[in-house]
């Protein structure tokens, strides 16, 4: 029925150590929860008596048609929700119209995706270390045919994720008492993982030092080692300038952040807090859309993850500035309770939502919504849309 559903489901299905990793914000995940807390705490424009037979959800994202304002947002380990997960949650999202965006931290890799799936999808990508390493993850997602490269910009260093340093989250899962047990208990999805070939992360694995899974270090030790605190807006101009297609700058969340965003060819930003992992204490998204909108003024696209679990959030997400939102956690819930159909079923109950808020707000057309939808005044005060 909705997405809280699917999340029941996939804390069945999932083993714990990737269940609780999904769910993780770093610290005292205060910026996690409120990501929800905030959006639900903004009022909406109930209208009524407006004829609302003809209705359009449809909308351009980084010059792609899609069918709602609406992707799938890059998210490590999904292919250890379900197994071959970022194969599946990409045709689900392609076969809804909208588009998916494959982490550098998939188990899937680049090239495999490709080939499972019959259109250009996004690739998200982390500067690590080796920039000759980077270089390369640039260009096999060029030939691989990605339309838009997400480049991450708020991990020089990971927010510390409690659960996974007391599991020892290693990927694939050390075998531990606890581990085995947990999986045991989850037989489909260990019959899945064990007949599929894709167990451990496809892009970076056996490219860095570490060798096959990370020489069994955990994914923290790992991430410490491989993450760059150096990384600066030189580097943004430098893969600019060997990145040919749309390019989109994710983690900003911060008004003069987004004026410096201005200033280099990048075609958009996602404002996000990484899902509440990284910084703890900074705003929810929903809080910091407004001023990053603001700053942006329409000049280059802004998209918005964290937070969405329902289509009533990327209502509020297009009134207060963004031109689309991003889905983490709710197709992560899908992929956990049901694969490929589950991520199709998540898809659905946001659109449904989406399409009838629209109607009990009176607003036709997902392009005209904007502050005037909103019955309260929200945290981060109202912006002008575009
Ligand atoms: C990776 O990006 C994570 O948040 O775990």
């Amino acid at each position: 029925m909705c997405i809280e559903d699917l999340r029941r489901m996939a804390r069945r299905n999932v083993p714990g150590v990737f269940f609780e990793y999904m769910e993780a914000g770093s610290y005292s995940e205060a910026t996690r929860d409120a990501n929800v807390e905030d959006m639900r705490a903004i009022k909406l424009r109930q209208r009524v008596l407006v004829d609302m037979s003809h209705r359009s959800l449809k909308t351009t994202v980084l010059g792609e048609e899609l069918s709602a304002p609406l992707a799938i947002a890059p998210t490590g380990l999904s292919g250890m929700q379900h197994a071959d997960g970022e194969i599946l949650a990409c045709r689900a999202a392609h076969a809804a119209g909208i588009q998916y965006t494959l982490s550098t931290m998939s188990i899937c890799s680049i090239e495999d995706v490709a080939e499972a799936v019959q259109k250009p999808f996004w690739f998200q990508l982390y500067v690590m270390r080796d920039r000759g390493f980077v270089a390369d993850l640039i260009k096999r997602a060029e030939i691989a045919g990605c339309s838009a490269l997400f480049l991450t910009v708020d991990l020089p260093v990971n927010g510390q994720r409690h659960v996974d340093m007391r599991n020892g989250l290693s990927v694939p899962p050390r075998l531990t008492a606890r581990t085995v047990f947990d999986v045991l208990r989850r037989p489909a999805w260990a019959w899945r993982i064990l007949n599929g070939k894709r167990r451990t992360f496809a892009n970076v694995d056996g490219h860095l030092p570490g060798g096959p899974g990370f020489g069994g270090t955990t994914l923290a030790e790992w991430t410490h080692s491989q993450f760059d605190v150096t990384v600066s807006w030189k580097d943004v101009a430098w893969i600019r300038s060997i990145w040919p297609r749309k390019l989109v700058l994710k983690g900003i969340l911060d008004p003069e952040d987004a004026r410096e965003a201005l200033k280099t060819g990048a075609d958009g930003v996602v404002v996000s807090n990484h899902g509440g992992r990284q910084l703890d204490g900074a705003p929810s998204t929903i809080h910091a859309l407004p001023k990053v909108a603001d700053a942006i003024g329409g000049q280059k696209e802004v998209l918005i993850d964290s937070g969405i679990r329902t289509g009533q959030d990327i209502f509020r997400a297009l009134a207060l500035g963004a031109n689309a939102a991003m889905i983490g956690r709710a197709a992560l819930y899908g992929l956990g309770a049901g694969g490929q159909a589950g991520v199709a079923r998540a898809l659905d109950i946001l659109r449904g939502e989406l399409d009838t808020t629209m109607i009990l707000t009176g607003i036709d057309d997902v392009r005209k919504i904007d502050h005037r939808a909103i019955a309260s005044e929200p945290p981060g005060g109202y912006a002008a849309r575009n």
